[in-house]
Formats: structure tokens, C-alpha cells, sequence
């Protein structure tokens, strides 16, 4: 016997009638509780007056967040005595903003000035505003009449496509501007410091380099406005120390690596990492046999405060002898971003150095200074970057900027 018919007719009637007074109870509250919706029109007005509220509410959240006071690091506290006014040229650059985080965070005054030839903004855009920061876009081949203590004078484009775009501006920053930056030191009796380049050793013969040789540079290669540029911008940094008593310090810098480096400079680590990261082929120019060291940007600029602020100043060495082939480079990057990328290898550069690696005797004995941070770490830290830079180019949020100082 199956169940419906086992109910009596009036008791299904009845439950009937229940579930029919519930569900128009239901639809009475509903209609009280919303108002009675006369037309479709009625229904979308009202959908649309919630979402402006929804909207309103929220613009009203972003204006007092934009409002709220910006925050920054804390930077250590320096009196008077100890706090220098430090001028650093070519400050938003990839080395110069690193710098300017480390000196910020010790406690000092900082003036960045630059051009913005290769630097960025949001470089240092955290710091802007900070009473102890200040930004001045000018051109160092113009004279620039500021009270400092200490100038690093690192304006100049560093990366082959940078200072080949327009050799005579690349040779006008380096002598012209470093002369403005010499003239500078001498009347507020200011150290300076110039961020030399270990290309001033040129296609070295000598192996490691070490400070006393004199190098092997092509006078009228495609690199010699750099080059040349910076030797002159030495020879400069001497003559000032020697008849005006300027006091100087000169860093020859090797090739370094880090987050903020330009993504597209043509420079072995910046290609590599962002074609492994974008799945292209790896391109090795020659045989991939020629030889690069290359440090972490922290370290450099601890050597370069080092420097600074020692008593040495005679040219120091600042680089990780730590050697690889260009191949070698290739193949641990790839294996550290994956993916499908191939190596393959094009023709080689003209006048593209051979073998470079820094001695760095002269910097451990009169700074105590050497490399600290491994290369997979380093490596790991400008990987990461690229990423986020590469994620943030092809996404809508690519105008959002959230600043950063970056620590090892
Ligand atoms: N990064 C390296 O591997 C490396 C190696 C050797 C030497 N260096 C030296 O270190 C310094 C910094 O290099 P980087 O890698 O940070 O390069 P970068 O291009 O990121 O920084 C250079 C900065 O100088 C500014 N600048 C250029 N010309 C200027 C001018 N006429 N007036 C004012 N500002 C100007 C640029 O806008 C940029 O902000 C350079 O002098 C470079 O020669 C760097």
C-alpha cells in the first residue's frame, strides 16, 4: 500500500491549506519589508541606488585613507654633530636610490639631484616629503649652488645603450658635471666621491685588475665616451685634490646587480633574467667564454659609505671576484627561473671585454671591506623583482605604486 493513500483526504487538504497561509505570510513580509515593487524599472532604479551608495561609501574611504598622513621607514635618530648634509648626484638611479635608503635610514640629510635621464622617480618617491629628504631635478652640466658636507657623485648613464644614445651628453655629464661637482666640493669644502666604473681598465691585459694598472681602452671606440669619460673624470678628482685641496675618493665600480636595475639596459643580468622570465631564447653574444663578477647592490654601497668616510684616497676597487663565464651565467639563471627558455648565441660585441675581475686587496686592507651577499641570493631578491615589474606591466594595477626600501 503505497504512503499518500494510507493520509486521509481532509488531513492532506489541511496541510495544504497550512503551507499555502505560510508561503503568502512569507511574500507579506518580503512586500512590507522591501515596499511592493510595481514595475521592473522600480526594481533595477532601486539596485542602482544601492550600488551609488555602495560607491559613495567607498570613494568616502579612499579620500580619508589618501588624506591620512604619509608614513615612512624609521630612520635612526643622529643630533646635530653627527647628522651630515649629503648630496648624492644621479640619486634616483638604480645604485644612487639604494644609497640614498642606506644614508636615510642612518639618520642623515639627503639631497638627491638628477635629470632623470635614466632614473625614475618612484626610486625614492618613498622618501618624498620626508623632512630629511629633498629632490631637485637639475642637470649637473649646469653649475648647482648647494651647502653639503659630502657629495657621491654618481650622475651619469652606466649601461652601454644608455651612454651610446648620445656619446657627447655621456662626455659632457662626466667632465663637464664632474668639474661642477669638483667646483662644488671646493667652495663648501665638501668630500667627494666619483662612482668610477672598472672601465676605465678597458679590454684589460692584466688579470684580476688591480688599482695601479693603467688599462687598455679604445680612445675612439663606441664605449670610449664612457670610458674615456670617467678616466678624464679622475684625472679631474686629482688635479682638484692636488691644487685645491679638495679632498677625493674615487670608487672603481664593477658590475652590480640588484632590484631597481633598468629592465631593458642590454646589461647580462637584466637580459638574461627577464628572457628566462618571459620564456625567449637567452642570448650569449660570442662563445659566451668571456668572463663578468658581479655583486649585490647592498654590498657596493656599503663599500662606497666605507670609502666615504675613510681616509683612503687613492682609487679603490668595489666588486664580487667571484668569476663565471657568460655561459655559466646564462645556465644558473635559467635554472633558477625555469621554464622552456634556450640558450643561444649571437655574434660577438665590438670592443666587449674579455675577462674582468676586480682585485680587491686594497679595499679589505684600507676598508675592510668585501662581499658579502652570495650570488643566488642576490639573484633570488632582482629575480623576484623582474617579476613583480613584468606582472605590474601587463596588469591593470601598472599606475599603482606601493614604494619600497629594499634590505638584504
Ligand atoms: N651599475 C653598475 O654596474 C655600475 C658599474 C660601474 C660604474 N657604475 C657607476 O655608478 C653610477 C650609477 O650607476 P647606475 O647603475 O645606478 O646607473 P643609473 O643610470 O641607474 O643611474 C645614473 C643616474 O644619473 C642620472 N643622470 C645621468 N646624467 C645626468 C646629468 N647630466 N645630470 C643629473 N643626473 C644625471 C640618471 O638619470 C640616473 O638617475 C654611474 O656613475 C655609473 O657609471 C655603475
Amino acid at each position: 500500500m503505497t504512503l499518500h493513500l494510507a493520509i486521509p483526504r481532509r488531513m492532506l487538504q489541511k496541510r495544504f491549506k497550512m503551507a499555502a497561509a505560510c508561503v503568502l505570510f512569507l511574500l507579506m513580509c518580503t512586500v512590507l519589508y522591501h515596499g511592493f515593487p510595481s514595475s521592473a524599472e522600480e526594481r533595477l532604479e532601486r539596485g542602482a541606488n544601492e550600488l551609488v551608495e555602495e560607491i559613495r561609501k567607498m570613494e568616502h574611504k579612499i579620500k580619508t585613507l589618501e588624506q591620512g598622513k604619509k608614513t615612512y621607514p624609521e630612520v635612526k635618530f643622529l643630533t646635530y654633530k653627527d647628522r651630515k648634509r649629503i648630496l648624492i648626484t644621479g640619486g634616483a638611479g638604480f645604485v644612487g636610490s639604494h644609497l640614498v635608503d642606506s644614508l636615510m635610514m642612518q639618520g642623515h640629510e639627503v639631497t638627491v639631484v638628477d635629470n632623470f635621464f635614466t632614473g625614475r622617480k618612484r626610486n625614492v618617491e618613498h622618501w618624498v616629503g620626508h623632512e630629511n629628504f629633498e629632490m631637485l631635478h637639475h642637470d649637473i652640466v649646469n653649475p648647482l649652488y648647494i651647502e653639503v658636507d659630502q657629495i657621491y657623485h654618481l650622475a651619469s648613464p652606466a649601461s652601454p645603450p644608455n651612454y651610446m644614445y648620445n656619446p657627447i651628453k655621456t662626455l659632457k655629464t662626466n667632465t663637464l658635471g664632474t668639474i661642477n661637482m669638483l667646483g662644488l666640493a671646493k667652495r663648501v669644502r665638501a668630500r667627494l666621491l666619483l662612482a668610477s666604473t672598472s672601465e676605465v681598465y678597458g679590454d684589460p691585459e692584466l688579470h684580476p685588475q688591480n688599482e695601479d694598472y693603467w688599462g687598455h681602452v679604445n680612445p675612439i671606440g663606441p664605449r670610449a665616451c664612457y670610458d674615456e669619460g670617467k678616466r678624464v673624470a679622475e684625472t679631474m678628482c686629482y688635479a682638484y685634490e692636488k691644487q685645491e685641496n679638495v679632498e677625493v675618493r674615487v670608487a672603481r665600480i664593477f658590475n652590480t646587480f640588484g632590484p631597481r636595475m633598468h629592465m631593458n639596459d642590454g646589461r647580462v643580468v637584466s637580459n638574461f633574467i627577464l628572457q628566462a622570465l618571459q620564456n625567449e631564447s637567452i642570448t650569449v653574444y660570442g662563445e659566451g667564454e668571456q668572463t663578468r663578477s658581479f655583486q649585490y647592490v647592498s654590498d657596493l654601497v656599503d663599500g662606497l659609505m666605507l670609502l666615504m668616510n675613510s681616509n683612503f684616497s687613492q682609487p679603490v676597487n668595489l666588486g664580487n671576484p667571484e668569476e663565471h663565464t657568460i655561459m655559466e651565467f646564462a645556465e644558473i639563471i635559467l635554472s633558477m627561473v625555469g621554464g622552456g627558455s634556450k640558450i643561444v648565441k649571437k655574434t660577438a660585441m665590438e670592443d666587449d671585454p674579455q675577462r674582468r675581475k676586480p682585485d680587491i686587496s686594497r679595499a679589505m686592507k684600507y676598508l675592510g671591506w668585501k662581499p658579502m651577499v652570495p650570488l643566488k641570493l642576490g639573484l633570488n631578491k632582482t629575480i623576484a623583482y623582474f617579476h613583480n615589474e613584468l606582472r605590474r606591466s601587463r596588469h591593470s594595477e601598472r599606475n599603482f605604486h606601493m614604494p619600497q626600501v629594499f634590505q638584504v
